[in-house]
């Protein structure tokens, strides 16, 4: 584990308007705690940022935008760029695998992303998994390589101590298939000795490493106990308000109350 913090992502993904945002918020905020030893980061839809940022206490959760546009501004119609999100999130995810698979993002897309989000003070949670085909072929290692290199491409050491990388094998997003705590580790070592094998063994080892993939509140749990892994992305289960609280929960380390 890299930090003696985790931390816990909740991903909406196109779901929830800006007034269901608010009152999702509402009813998060009421059912946890501030806690030393977990971050809480919340990812609506670009929409409901603005004024998210406005209702939220930064102590208790921090934003995160799903995607981003890595040119600071310009003629590109439809699309938002780092520097416009700054000061409204502390991160972003970026490279997620429904970006690259049906928006065909593309590493060199991603590795923009990456710099953009640096260069504007916003911190990087790069996604990266290989798909069900790719892991019946045994070329699960080679993906997290080849996606690493490709997202790190620009990336200095001083900077990625700002950076996350998340785990999310594309078979286990949505499908209620769970990746196995040996798949979660062997993913996760694979992950920290590529980082070694580019920046040292220092920074591997600072590396925050999160998983994601159908983490439900029976498995948060599991995956959080594993020695490797510094927090979760979570998608569907993070849509009900009391259901990723329960999540949030799993990953503080004393007595739920
Ligand atoms: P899921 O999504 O938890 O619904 O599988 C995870 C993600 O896409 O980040």
């Amino acid at each position: 584990m890299a930090l003696d913090k985790k931390l816990i992502v909740g991903n909406w993904k196109m779901n929830l308007d800006t007034h269901e945002a608010s009152l999702y918020l509402h009813k998060l905020a009421g059912l946890v705690k501030v806690r030393r030893d977990v971050e809480v980061v919340l990812a609506p839809t670009i929409l409901s940022l603005q004024s998210l940022s406005l209702q939220v206490e930064r102590r208790q959760f921090k934003l995160a935008v799903q995607n981003l546009y890595w040119r600071d501004s310009g003629p590109f119609t439809g699309e938002v760029s780092a520097t416009q999100l700054r000061g409204v999130v502390d991160y972003a995810i970026i490279g997620h695998s429904e970006r690259r698979h049906i928006f065909h993002e593309t590493d060199k897309d991603v590795r923009n992303k990456v710099q953009a989000a640096l260069r504007n003070g916003i911190k990087p949670i790069l996604c990266i998994g290989e798909t069900a085909s790719e892991r019946t072929y045994g070329e699960t290692k080679d993906v997290i390589h080849d996606q690493l290199i490709g997202g790190l491409a620009n990336t200095t050491s001083e900077e990625l101590s700002d950076i996350t990388i998340a785990y999310e094998p594309v078979w286990a997003i949505g499908t209620g298939k769970n990746a196995s705590p040996t798949d979660v580790t062997d993913a996760v070592l694979a992950i920290r000795s590529q980082v070694k094998h580019l920046y040292g063994a220092t920074a591997a080892k600072a590396m925050r490493v999160l998983y994601g993939g159908s983490v439900t509140a029976d498995s948060a749990g599991g995956y959080l106990s594993l020695d490797s892994v510094d927090g979760l992305l979570v998608g569907g289960a993070s849509l009900d308000a009391y259901m990723f609280s329960e999540i949030i929960k799993k990953a503080h380390k004393g007595s739920d109350s």
